[in-house]
């Protein structure tokens, strides 16, 4: 059968959330996807509350995924042990909570959804993600499976795709906040995309206020990012797999305006 996932990208504060909850279950029926990963990482603006998660999963994520931003509000903690739905990056070096891979049946299908963080620019601490996803994708037992590779630099992102092809059946990028048009499917059949883009405030630097973001470039104070104002996008990737040869067959962008 044709599986349709779709992948959402970073949600950003409460305009994101709301455009989330107010628009993911009609993306759902129009795209007929079955199954949905969204990237929670900047729900609370940076990090992400049990509640918010809660909210997310009610708007029709059937898995979270997360970023450099999973302890910010350090109080998922406990909830990303207890709640097998959201992930959290696998290459976290420390004994950290949570986990970074979960299997999840849909239509039949087992499928491996993995969390993964780049190292360049924007944590060096980490575990090799390359070699992260190759031992997490030689246990378990699953039928196809998609990576949320949640990075800064482009050329890791494509990296990471070209180096999985044939092995997941798609890999998005996430943590940019900045959608690209790149969805392709590389030649042992894995789609990729170098970046979904973000839930969130339009008018902004990547959701929030472009005040606040030029005033840390002119070499002011630093203060605490407040979310931009007004109407919301979503940016989301739908990813066609076939089941039985576990390869991609179409990449669109489903992107919604208000
Ligand atoms: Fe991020
Ligand atoms: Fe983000």
């Amino acid at each position: 059968m044709l599986l349709k996932l779709l992948a959402v990208g970073d949600v950003v504060g409460e305009g994101g959330q709301d455009i989330l909850s107010r628009r993911l279950h009609g993306l759902r029926e129009d795209t007929k996807a079955h199954f949905v990963v969204v990237n929670g990482e900047n729900a609370s603006g940076v990090g992400i509350t049990p509640a918010q998660a809660r909210r997310m999963l009610e708007a029709g994520a059937d898995v979270i995924t997360l970023g450099n931003h999973t302890w910010n509000r350090i109080q998922i903690g406990d909830y990303l042990d207890k709640e097998p739905r959201i992930l959290r990056p696998a290459n976290y070096a420390g004994r950290v909570p949570g986990r970074g891979m979960g299997v999840y049946t849909c239509q039949g299908t087992r499928i491996a959804v993995l969390n993964l963080m780049g190292r360049l620019e924007l944590n060096s601490n980490l575990d090799s993600p390359f070699k992260s996803a190759d031992w997490l994708l030689n246990r378990g037992s699953y039928d196809l499976a998609v990576v949320d590779f949640h990075a800064e630099a482009t050329s890791e992102k494509g990296a990471m795709a070209w180096y999985l092809d044939g092995r997941a059946a798609a890999v998005w990028g996430t943590h940019t906040h900045v959608p690209t048009a790149d969805g392709q499917i590389l030649p042992k059949g894995t789609g990729f995309i170098t970046d979904l883009g973000m839930t969130g405030p339009r008018r902004s630097v990547l959701g929030i206020k472009p005040e606040h973001s030029i005033n840390l470039f002119l070499g002011g104070l630093p203060r605490r990012y407040e979310e931009a104002e007004g109407n919301c996008k979503l940016n989301a990737c739908l990813f066609t797999i076939d089941t039985e040869t576990k390869k991609c067959v179409s990449v669109c962008r489903a992107d919604i305006e208000e």
